[in-house]
């Protein structure tokens, strides 16, 4: 590789999205820091450019197409084609399934799966300009296993997993890679500590093969490998990592 490779990480301020960002960066990789908020990006960002790393802070949501194309274009002029994405970004919920709402769901759905086909589209003339691409999807164990009080969410996920699989069948003559990491129980992010409590935390590790709940940088370390060189005979799968929660 002699240029340098750009990568696009969403919802990156925070868990699994800043610790990939970190992690691909810290393989050379420039990185655009994409969430919701520019300002929240800006942790990242500078842990990234601490350990000599390069990235740039991107403010938008990923479900308004305006908004990403806007944040793709200054990835783009700051460092050039971007042929790396991890769609990141997402939202859970925990309402029981009669009381689900059409507004809800349409909530969960924007963000979870309209989110990653719509920064998908803005970033795919890139990837096929290069004849070469990465698309990681972050979904969910949820959605393997089933969870209850979760049927938006994991349905949502289920959907990416779906996405991942046709989308490898369609990009993969350009030379584009797509695969899907279903995260399990991993704590350090806001999503899981506003929702996971320490003891839950202790009885879930004393369940897994591994005996330990999961860590960003376990999601980070598969999603570095899944954006590599190494990976080119990869695509279409589902790459577990779960610490043996989910066998498929
Ligand atoms: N933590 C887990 O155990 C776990 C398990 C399964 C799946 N996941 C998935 O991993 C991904 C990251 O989760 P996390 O645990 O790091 O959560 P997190 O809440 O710490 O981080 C999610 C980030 O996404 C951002 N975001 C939310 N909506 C957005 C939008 N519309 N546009 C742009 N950014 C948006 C948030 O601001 C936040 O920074 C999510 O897709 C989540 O569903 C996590």
């Amino acid at each position: 590789m002699t240029t340098t490779r750009v990568a696009l990480v969403t919802g990156a301020a925070a868990g699994i999205g800043a610790a990939c960002s970190i992690r691909l960066a810290k393989e050379g990789i420039a990185v655009g820091v994409l969430d919701l908020d520019e300002g929240r990006c800006a942790g990242t960002v500078r842990e990234i450019e601490a350990d000599g790393g390069k990235a740039v802070a991107l403010g938008a949501d990923v479900s308004d197409r305006v908004q990403v194309r806007a944040a793709v274009a200054r990835l783009r002029d700051t460092f050039g084609p971007i042929t790396i994405l991890v769609n990141n970004a997402g939202v859970t919920d925990f309402t029981p399934f009669e009381d689900i709402t059409e507004e809800l769901l349409s909530f969960v759905y924007k963000v979870n799966v309209f989110g990653p086909i719509i920064v998908t589209q803005e970033i795919l003339s890139d990837m096929k300009a290069e004849h070469w691409g990465r698309v990681v999807n972050i979904s969910s164990s949820s959605a393997q296993t089933g969870s209850s009080k979760m049927a938006a969410y994991s349905s949502s996920k289920g959907a990416v997993i779906s996405l991942t699989r046709t989308l490898a069948q369609e990009l993969g003559p350009h030379g584009i890679t797509v695969n899907t990491i279903p995260p399990g129980s991993i704590t350090g992010t806001i999503m899981a500590d506003e929702n996971i409590s320490e003891a839950s935390k202790e009885r879930l590790a004393a369940t897994l093969p591994v005996r330990r709940v999961g860590r960003p940088e376990d999601i980070a370390n598969a999603c570095a490998f899944l954006c590599s060189e190494a990976s080119s005979y990869v695509t279409a799968q589902v790459i577990g990592v779960n610490g043996g929660r989910v066998v498929t």
